[in-house]
């Protein structure tokens, strides 16, 4: 959550700082402010709302200062105001900090600087650090800036990214940070800083990433890395390939609606960066033996949102493939409730943006308890991806609109790919079952393209039925993961209130809702299971309720009210396929109701606190 974006260089910040914000809008938007430096003097602008506030101020043109920081907020402490907004200033307006992250222990620090006669006009966390900074730099004979930052760092309890500039050191920004995401960019004669690398993505494809308790000292020409004790350490420069225009919308009105057609090319490169000529799938960089996976006794796959959707999607697979006892835990329930952890647990953690703060801890409790730990992410160098055994990679490329939708197939595609490779370890299964899996793993992007050009009556069915309250998606089996996907895109961009139930649930309570008209969406692609839900339609349907079918077999029509039908394909991998038009109905009725797609209220893209 909170954006951070800092500029160094020879060309005037302020336009690159709004440029890097506009991108990282999805990690938070009621506020945002930008700091430079110009004849010595401190300058600021911030406001609550949208990035787009600070350009539209009428002295934004007069910041001339070519370094710079940003940030754009999503409020955990103080509501979103101008006050509130970062960039924050020490009371002397010597030092502008902006931060990403929560100081748990930021009242004790806020009474420690009142007793030393500092005053606070926020409400926020953040307005303790630029105090603290000033209060060691005054208290020290030579003004040493990055020493200050440094003690002022060692005080603070909790997560932080921060960058801070000094009116006295106009040619320096440094940064901190402790478990809260920041990468540095490398330019000619110019250096970026960034909470995400599609910020600076335009700009350069050069990074560097700071680890926890690291701090960098940049300047136009230099970036000095020091670890927590300020000894200078060096770091390898990382090139990501992603292309820049993968950042943008490339002539689509959303993100969302273009990430949502980007999944055949997403897919094709997960599956490609895998592929061997035999059709078989390779993850020997796991080090995985047969030795060691005979004595696994349970697989856990933790993750929030979306990508925890994407675990329960493959619980079955891993179950039915290999015969390793699979569950799939929700990282902010499964760090709290002492899980049976051992040498013998392979813990599997998936998440786009690789930084949520939840996943990160339980990846670390995991750890502690000696389990081999596997990173699923999208984004190279992220935390989880550092703190894991091993780590494994999406191609999704950024992910911009705040609802999962191309991460999400991806990670399910990745995660099947891997239960194959599992099984052919194990060879505890037919044979047989393994290789149509991967080949209709292999078929996955053909079979969008597909399905996206199949979608077509989706949009009408979205215009029916966009002024509803409640909206309820039916499954069994892997369908029901597909549900709870399905209701949960709804929810996030469209508010309209929804559930999703295991069909055979349905009549031991949630029945009691259906009423006439009420919406019921029911996913068909489990051949095993789809007779007993079209049976657990028909009995919503004989209650009144008008029925949208998802599904890849051919069915006759049951009294249902709009069918649509996906390309044939195995259950196992039906998720990555099914999602593709409920993704879409959430699309269109979020567009039809006016509301933001990419930025939904009160939700940020990277959850990076608990
Ligand atoms: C937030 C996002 C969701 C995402 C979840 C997990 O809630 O809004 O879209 O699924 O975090 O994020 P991760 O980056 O770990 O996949």
């Amino acid at each position: 959550m909170c954006g951070i974006v800092g500029y160094i260089g020879t060309k005037k910040a302020a336009p690159i700082l709004i440029d890097g914000l506009l991108k990282l809008e999805y990690r938070g938007y009621d506020s945002a402010g930008i700091s430079t430096i110009e004849n010595n003097c401190l300058s600021l602008l911030k406001d609550k709302g949208r990035v787009k506030n600070i350009l539209n101020l009428s002295n934004f043109d007069t910041l001339s200062g070519t370094i710079g920081i940003a940030h754009t907020r999503w409020a955990t402490h103080g509501k979103p105001s101008k006050e509130n907004s970062h960039p924050h200033f020490d009371n002397s307006s010597t030092f502008s900090v902006v931060h990403n992250g929560i100081i748990e222990n930021y009242n004790e620090l806020k009474n420690f600087l009142i007793d030393n006669g500092y005053s606070f006009v926020s409400q926020t966390d953040t307005e303790v650090i630029p105090n603290l900074i000033h209060y060691y730099y005054s208290s020290t004979a030579n003004k040493d800036f990055l020493q200050s930052v440094k003690m002022a760092c060692s005080d603070l309890h909790g997560s932080f990214a921060i960058e801070v500039i000094c009116k006295d050191f106009p040619d320096n920004i440094i940064v901190a940070k402790k478990d809260s995401p920041l990468v540095i960019g490398k330019g000619e004669h110019e250096n970026y800083i960034a909470s995400d690398i599609p910020a600076v993505l335009k700009y350069t494809k050069n990074f560097y990433f700071l680890q926890d308790n690291e701090f960098a000292l940049l300047s136009e020409n230099s970036i000095t890395f020091f670890d927590n004790n300020l000894n200078e350490i060096s770091k390898d420069i990382k090139t990501i390939d992603w292309d820049e225009n993968s950042a943008d919308k490339n002539g689509y009105e959303d993100y969302m609606l273009k990430e949502i057609y980007e999944q055949p090319d997403s897919i094709r490169k997960t599956i490609n960066s895998r592929l061997l000529d035999n059709g078989t799938f390779d993850f020997t960089d796991l080090n995985i033996s047969k030795n060691y996976l005979s004595s696994i006794n349970k697989i856990y796959i933790v993750a929030c949102g979306t990508a925890m959707h994407a675990g329960l999607s493959v619980k079955n697979t891993i179950e039915k493939l290999c015969k390793i006892n699979t569950e799939v835990d929700i990282a902010s329930e499964f760090r709290y409730r002492s899980p049976l952890i051992d040498k013998n647990t392979l813990c599997i953690f998936v998440s786009q943006s690789g930084e949520t703060a939840d996943t990160l801890a339980a990846l670390k409790l995991c750890k502690e308890h000696s389990a081999k730990t596997i990173a699923i992410t999208n984004v190279l160098g992220s935390s989880i991806t550092r703190e894991a055994d091993y780590s494994i990679l999406t191609y999704a490329g950024p992910e911009i609109a705040v609802a999962s939708t191309k991460a999400y197939t991806a990670q399910v595609t990745l995660l099947s790919m891997l239960a194959t490779y599992f099984a052919d370890v194990l060879n505890r299964c037919d044979k047989d079952i393994v290789i149509d899996l991967r080949h209709d793993i292999v078929s996955l992007p053909a079979k969008l393209e597909q399905t996206l050009n199949s979608c077509n009556s989706i949009k009408d069915f979205a215009l029916r039925v966009y002024n509803e309250h409640d909206i309820f998606f039916l499954g069994r089996g892997i369908d029901y993961s597909i549900a709870l996907e399905g209701s949960l895109k709804l929810k996030e961009i469209s508010y309209i209130h929804s559930d999703a139930y295991a069909a055979g649930e349905l009549k031991h309570g949630p029945i009691a809702l259906i009423e006439d008209n009420t919406t019921v969406i029911t996913i068909l692609t489990d051949s095993n299971l789809v007779k007993k839900s079209i049976s657990n339609t028909q009995e919503v349907i004989t209650r009144g309720a008008k029925t949208l079918i998802i599904t890849n077999q051919s069915l006759p029509n049951y009294g249902f009210d709009t069918i649509i039908t996906i390309p044939e394909i195995s259950e196992y991998i039906s998720p990555v396929l099914a999602i593709v038009p409920l993704q879409l109905l959430s699309y269109f009725i979020s567009k039809e109701k006016g509301l933001d797609v990419d930025k939904p209220r009160n939700l940020a893209k990277s959850v990076t606190v608990e």
